[in-house]
């Protein structure tokens, strides 16, 4: 029986940059995730009789959340409720589901590399027909909606099994628990030459995967050790866990550490690689060789062509505003597209439509292609798998060779976390009241040829999206781009993102830090970081 529950608005359930994240403890208030999910549903155009698609990363709260998700889901007239056993399945795994199935959209319940648990965080992100993220038109006005909605539609029903695959009948509604795994090996197994890479390891190829307790733990297991051949056991922290075993599942040096320890050491595997909470960030480490994403974004696109799904070549690169122009230098040598976006994956999602770019990335660890509509971490481990396959080459090699044509883009991100709100935004409106006057103006010997804030027009459907970071372009080709976090649940996050451009090779063996301390220094007094945040250094450095 479908029965209209009487709400009240909730003030605070406005999409970040990858949909709503809060705290469990505030999704667990009486109607909280009712509300919005009832929300997004309004914003959801032709939804009767269509097919809807459930990803989840089976943090905390999750298993409560997809019960509630489907009976709304009932009784709002989709006719198919898709969702993975036990509720797991991966950003991109839903994002395929999505497209091959012809879903009308999906709803993803992460909150991607945040921690779980119960004091942790828990997410609700809406996907469109296409599989990705919704745009920012829609988010808005499901936000709209949420600040005056007084009643939402649910049904009366006992729970559903939601871990045995099959189906079955939610009064009007079909509901399938599908294989979280198998569609997308299958997809995997389109694009790369498995062949190839289970001669890798076959020659004693040393890989090292860490799911950190997380989603792609299943994914790993199958596709790594079964399909590849891996040596079993090279997937760690396989088992998801609702509180992913009490680790932050982000991977970056910071909470990946080990790996990178491992990695360093003269016995280290050739290559160490992680995934996030919900399996669509990656961490990419060679022997002695981090790779900082936007490096791996350049690599990508400039080898793609060595694996099978990519052979006929790509027709561009878009890579967000902070992540470093080591992909462009690529893209301007193939003569393809190359796109600079706001962060946040949403944006691509038109561009890999109009088919004008095939490969994405985000210095943030996400990487991915027209596959699919979310960046995919499995995804990039295996491209990189294919890639070193064929060129038969240690990654440092790899590195060295793409840094000898291209020149190196150094790189650094540095956060402060957890800082106070008001005083983060203080720190950026000062900085942009300053942008005019900051052109031509020399800061410890460096001269700025341009200060700006960075606005995106969307060549494909003519949207603006402002206030999406301030830059500071030096006239040596260095920059430095300042933003807040947009996926954070506490006080703000700040984010200086750094560059410099080095084009001869006897220094790309330099140490990054060391490279990036001075700009690093202009950053903190142009901003006066310690002023505004009261830390002298950065919480995470990445
Ligand atoms: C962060 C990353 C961004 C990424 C997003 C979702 O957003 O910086 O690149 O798309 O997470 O994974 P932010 O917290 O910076 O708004
Ligand atoms: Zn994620």
């Amino acid at each position: 029986m479908i029965r209209i529950i009487a709400t009240n608005p909730y003030s605070d359930q406005r999409p970040g940059t990858s949909g709503l994240r809060k705290k469990v403890p505030v999704f667990q208030q009486p109607h909280y995730l009712a509300n919005f999910v009832q929300s997004v549903f309004d914003c959801v155009e032709g939804r009767q009789g269509a097919i809807l698609v459930v990803g989840g990363d089976g943090r905390y709260f999750n298993r409560e959340a997809i019960q509630i998700t489907l009976k709304i889901a009932a009784a709002n007239g989709f006719a198919r409720i898709i969702f993975g056993r036990s509720g797991f399945l991966s950003t991109p795994a839903a994002s395929n589901v999505i497209r091959q199935r012809k879903a009308i959209g999906g709803l993803v319940l992460s909150a991607s590399h945040n921690p779980g648990g119960p004091d942790g965080d828990f997410g609700v992100k809406f996907n469109i027909a296409n599989g990705g993220p919704a745009p920012e038109g829609f988010t808005e006005a499901a936000y709209a909606r949420s600040k005056v909605i007084d009643a939402y539609r649910i049904l009366e029903a006992p729970d559903v099994d939601i871990d045995s695959l099959g189906e079955t009948q939610l009064q009007d509604s079909v509901v399938e628990v599908i294989d979280p795994v198998a569609d997308y090996q299958a997809l995997m197994e389109k694009l790369f030459d498995f062949d190839r890479i289970r001669e890798l390891f076959r020659g004693g190829f040393r890989f090292s995967f860490d799911a950190m307790g997380a989603i792609t733990g299943p994914y790993g297991v199958a596709i790594f050790e079964k399909a590849l051949g891996a040596p079993a056991g090279c997937v760690l922290n396989a088992v998801p866990l609702p509180d992913f075993g009490g680790h932050h599942p982000d991977p970056n040096l910071v909470h990946a550490a080990h790996l990178y320890n491992a990695a360093m050491r003269a016995d280290g595997p050739d290559l160490s690689a992680a995934s996030d909470g919900d399996g669509d960030r990656n961490l990419i480490i060679g022997k002695s060789c981090f790779v900082s994403p936007s490096d791996s974004l350049a690599v990508i696109a400039a080898n793609a062509h060595l694996a099978p799904g990519y052979a006929g070549g790509i027709a561009g690169v878009a890579r967000s505003m902070p992540t470093s122009g080591a992909a462009d230098r690529v893209a301007r040598k193939l003569g393809v597209n190359m796109c600079e976006t706001p962060t946040g994956w949403k944006f691509f999602g038109n561009l890999l439509d109009a088919g004008m770019v095939t490969i994405c990335g985000e210095e943030s660890a996400g990487t991915g292609s027209s596959h699919v509509r979310e960046k995919d971490g499995v995804w990039a481990i295996l491209m990189w798998l294919n890639i070193l396959a064929v060129r038969r080459m240690s990654v440092l090699d790899l590195m060295r060779a793409h840094w000898a044509e291209y020149g190196r883009n150094f790189y650094v991100r540095h956060d402060y976390e957890e800082i106070d709100a008001d005083r983060a935004a203080d720190l950026m409106k000062s900085l942009r009241a300053r942008l005019p006057a900051l052109t031509g103006q020399s800061i410890q010997g460096s001269r700025i040829a341009k200060a700006d804030e960075f606005e995106y027009l969307d060549p494909v459907d003519g949207s603006l999206s402002s206030n999406q970071g301030v830059r500071i372009l030096f006239e040596d080709e260095s920059r430095i781009v300042f933003r807040l976090s947009g996926t954070g649940t506490v006080g703000a996050t700040l984010r200086v993102y750094l560059e410099m451009f080095e084009a001869d090779q006897s220094r790309h063996g330099l140490d990054v830090s060391d490279v990036m301390a001075p700009l690093a220094a202009k950053a903190s007094l142009l901003a006066d970081i310690p002023g505004y945040t009261g830390r002298s250094a950065p919480d995470v450095v990445t």
